[in-house]
């Protein structure tokens, strides 16, 4: 175990030094032997269990605090990010945007330098990709994506250490992702890149994902296809990912849920997988809309797993964030 965190601790990064802090934005900007490091540190955490030993914890974490700002709801990101800083040692501050003066029309970058003052690291939860980036111009301290509208790096991370405990490596596999072309499709999408396996997407072509991450993928030569049809993209595949058909935000509910209905994971499209194929959804699920409640509630679905992992993923991440 120590020797993870001395890697990670050393770990290379383009982003990092001595004096530039190691934010967590987007997989796509780490390399992938920061990225392995960081989900074996996750694989690490999870078998320490609650009281994470001295080995795995950041030097001198009792002293640090995280702020945690939320433009939007969470459930699983809020209290995983808040128990994972207290199983770390260190503190945490959850702060809704409408309790900041950030929320009657103080700037982001003035927000960014208080904050900065005060407190050791940011994750936010941004309406808007564009907020978080302001705040990264600004601040002088990690700050971690905790959602945008464009991507949701931590819990892609999260879903990488959950598919290798069922799996094995996830090198070389192949992952299907059926429904909208999202904030999690785009990070999936990342991940595909920097750890090295087949992402299948099968969108309507309305909702496919948005231009910047397919230049990316092509840019990056990744293995990423990205069609309309489900059975195409599922035959075969060692795992099955959807999410809700409505993202925060959205408010063209009715008009996607249209598009959306031949996108459904039920248990006819989970059996043109491969037989020991796992099932992954970020949750908040709706049952009966972009997944049955068999396929959900099935013996093939991890979701639990998945959303238990976000505390040790998190813990990992926390930790490479402050291991400078
Ligand atoms: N999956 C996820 O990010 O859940 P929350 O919205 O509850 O944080
Ligand atoms: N795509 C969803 C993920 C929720 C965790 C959203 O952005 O609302």
């Amino acid at each position: 175990m120590s020797s993870i965190m001395n890697e990670l601790e050393k770990a290379p990064q383009s982003m990092t030094s001595q004096t530039s802090p190691r934010h967590f934005l987007d997989i796509a900007d780490l390399d992938s032997k920061t990225l392995r490091r960081i989900i074996d540190a996750a694989h690490a955490m999870k078998k320490a269990g609650k009281r994470v030993p001295k080995e795995l914890r950041p030097k001198g974490i009792e002293d640090l605090v995280l702020a945690m700002i939320f433009e939007k709801p969470s459930t699983r990101t809020r209290v995983s990010f808040d128990v994972a800083m207290r199983q770390l040692g260190g503190g945490g501050l959850v702060l809704n945007h409408t309790d900041l003066q950030l929320g009657r029309g103080e700037s982001v970058a003035d927000t960014a330098r208080v904050l900065s003052r005060y407190v050791d690291g940011i994750m936010i939860r941004a309406n808007a990709h564009a907020t978080l980036m302001e705040l990264v111009k600004c601040a002088t301290i990690p700050v971690i994506n905790g959602l945008t509208e464009k991507s949701h790096p931590c819990q892609v991370m999260a879903d990488i250490q959950t598919f290798e405990e069922h799996l094995g490596p996830i090198r070389g596999k192949t992952v299907a992702w059926v429904g909208d072309g999202n904030n999690v499709a785009v990070s999936w999408m990342h991940a595909a890149v920097r750890f090295g396996f087949e992402l299948r997407l099968a969108c309507p072509k309305a909702l496919f994902p948005e231009d910047e991450a397919v230049a990316w993928v092509i840019r990056e030569k990744g293995r990423v296809e990205i069609g309309t049809d489900p059975e195409r993209a599922v035959k075969g595949a060692d795992c099955v990912v959807t999410d809700t058909w409505v993202s925060m935000g959205q408010s063209d509910a009715g008009k996607r849920k249209k598009m959306l209905a031949p996108y459904a994971v039920d248990a006819k499209l989970m059996s043109k997988a491969a037989k020991n194929a796992i099932f992954m959804h970020c949750l908040p699920a709706y049952r009966g809309h972009e997944v049955t409640e068999d396929v959900l509630e099935g013996p093939q679905s991890v979701i639990f797993d998945e959303a238990e992992n976000r505390l040790h993923a998190q813990k990992a991440i926390l930790a490479w964030c402050f291991g400078a």
